[in-house]
């Protein structure tokens, strides 16, 4: 589904990601996880259209993406959360999800002017979609509160479901547990679940290691942009680069 060949951006001196080669199939749930820093939201950055790879290639489902802008990345199929919360608070639920939808709509300044029979069509499916999208989160009572009023970690799943909204079909989450408590991540974790019972393919950067272990079908290591382990998430626990990256960093940061 996704394949990123040779990907490599600079910052000045530094390769936040460094020849990376990496690759996604359809339907499958991967776990994207390393030390702070070590290029994991660069990665989405990548991938989503906001930077652009200083060499290598992103390939979509047999499309070159890399170096499209986010909307056109939006468009092909892939959304994304960030790692603070970019709600708009003011905005009630249905607004929210309005919002993430609105890449999606065809709709020309004319359908606006004579409302067409098209658009009204239109209007009419968008709203059964984001139907769905609330029923599948259970937030069906909640579509006219503000999303300032949520509590937070019925806030974070509303950016994924905003995410959704624009129907993609490779979805990346970038911490979305990140200032959970124990309880709001374990539904987190049931709610990823059933999107891919739905047959959504999911990227997901988490530090929140239980979480990573239980939803992953395999798990990417990055350490200083390069990729230093992947598998399953059994042999990522046990691997001795991991575990040194890891161990090294908690050495580096307590001294
Ligand atoms: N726009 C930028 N300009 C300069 N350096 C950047 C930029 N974006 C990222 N970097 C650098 O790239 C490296 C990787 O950062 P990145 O945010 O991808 O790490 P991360 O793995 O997401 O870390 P964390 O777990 O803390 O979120 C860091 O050294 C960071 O400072
Ligand atoms: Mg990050």
């Amino acid at each position: 589904m996704l394949s990123c060949k040779a990907l490599t951006i600079r910052f000045g001196g530094l390769a936040a990601i460094d020849n990376l080669d990496f690759e996604i199939a359809a339907g499958e749930i991967r776990g994207l996880i390393g030390p702070n820093g070590s290029g994991k939201t660069t990665l989405f950055n990548l991938i989503s259209g906001i930077y652009k790879p200083t060499s290598g290639s992103i390939v979509f489902e047999g499309k070159p993406i890399a170096g499209k802008r986010t909307d056109e990345v939006t468009r092909a199929g892939i959304a994304r959360t960030f790692q603070n919360i970019r709600l708009f608070g003011d905005m009630t639920v249905w607004e929210n999800l309005l919002v993430g939808r609105h890449c999606r709509l065809k709709q020309t300044v004319f359908d606006d002017l004579f409302a067409t029979p098209a658009k009204r069509r239109e209007e009419a499916a968008a709203r059964d979609k984001l139907e769905n999208l609330l029923r599948l989160f259970h937030m069906e009572h909640l579509r006219e509160e503000l999303a300032k009023n949520l509590p937070y970690g019925l806030q974070r799943e509303l950016e994924i479901m905003r995410a959704m909204a624009s129907e993609p079909r490779l979805l990346l989450l970038d911490e979305p547990a990140a200032g959970m408590n124990p309880r709001e991540t374990a539904q987190l974790t049931e709610q990823i679940q059933r999107l891919r019972e739905q047959g959504f393919t999911v990227l997901v950067v988490e530090h929140d290691m239980r979480l990573v272990m239980n939803i992953c079908d395999r798990i990417t290591v990055l350490n200083y942009g390069k990729k230093i382990a992947e598998g399953a998430p059994r042999e990522i626990q046990t691997h001795p680069e991991v575990i040194q990256a890891y161990l090294g960093k908690q050495v580096k940061d307590s001294a």
